[in-house]
Parts: C-alpha cells; sequence; structure tokens
C-alpha cells in the first residue's frame, strides 16, 4: 500500500517571541505570532506539508521538543536569542538529525555585533533572514524542496 502520510514540519520559536506584533515593531513587525503560525500553516497545507507550530521562552523546553522530534521531517527554528547563545540547542538540533532550517524575522547581521554568531547555523541545512514574517513562508519552501529531493 502507498504511504499517505503526509510530512511534517516542527517549527519552533524561542523566548520572546509570543510577544511579536508589540515588541520593537520597527524591528520584528506588527504581526502577531499567532498570524504567522496562521500565515505558516496555510503555506504548508498548500504544499500537502503539516505543521507542528511552537513557542517557548525557556530553552530546555526547546530542547526537550527537539529530542522528541522524531515524528517530524525537518524542523524550522527561530530560536531568538538563544540563537546567539545556546549549545544545548545547537547539541540537541544534531542529535535529532533532521534537515533544519533557521529563520530570523530581522537582519541579524545589521544589528548588534552579539548576534552575528549563530550556533544554530552550524548545523543548519540554510538560514533565512532579513524577511520578516515571511521568512517563515520561505522556509517551508525550502522543507518541501529538500524532502522533495531526499
Ligand atoms: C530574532 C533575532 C534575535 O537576535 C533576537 O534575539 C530575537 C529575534 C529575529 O527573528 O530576528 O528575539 O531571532
Amino acid at each position: 500500500m502507498a504511504n499517505t502520510r503526509k510530512s511534517s514540519i516542527l517549527v519552533l520559536n524561542g523566548p520572546n517571541l509570543n510577544m511579536l506584533g508589540r515588541r520593537e515593531p520597527d524591528v520584528y513587525g506588527t504581526i502577531s505570532l499567532d498570524e504567522v503560525e496562521k500565515m505558516t500553516r496555510a503555506h504548508a497545507a498548500s504544499l500537502g506539508l503539516k505543521v507542528d507550530f511552537r513557542q517557548s521562552n525557556h530553552e530546555g523546553q526547546l530542547v526537550d521538543w527537539i529530542q522528541a522530534a522524531g515524528d517530524h521531517d525537518a524542523i524550522i527554528i527561530n530560536a531568538a536569542g538563544l540563537t546567539h547563545t545556546s549549545i544545548a540547542i545547537f547539541d540537541a538540533l544534531k542529535f535529532a538529525g533532521l534537515p533544519v532550517i533557521e529563520v530570523h524575522l530581522s537582519n541579524i547581521y545589521r544589528r548588534e555585533a552579539f548576534r552575528q554568531n549563530s550556533y544554530i547555523s552550524r548545523i543548519a541545512h540554510g538560514v533565512i533572514c532579513c524577511f520578516g514574517a515571511t521568512g517563515y513562508r520561505l522556509a517551508v519552501d525550502a522543507v518541501a524542496d529538500i524532502l522533495a529531493s531526499s
């Protein structure tokens, strides 16, 4: 029997992204995380992909979710401030062994120097930044491409 299981993407959002729309709108835009989720989910569905969209302010929670990501086919992650500090998230992503797309809403290279190091980039298949919320849609396209060619 043909495998009819839909491919599934785990989309993870780190600290303070629950404040999206209200937090530094000049940097991150006015769209809320709920709206980003709807847009990401709708775009993934149009490509036949499922999305499991989550946010946490806690590093350990993100690590737990990554460790349990076995039912998914890829991870899209905006680790927010933890991008620049978390070896634990880097290690967990390495363990998960899934394709990883790193997303940032803002242009992290045009901002403070401490934002220019990303532990996630070392493990990521690709990095999308500077496009605001559209970056999540582009990340879904990247996942669709990777899964189609694997
Ligand atoms: C961010 C960039 C990070 O440097 C920052 O700490 C965030 C959001 C972005 O999406 O542009 O919280 O990941």
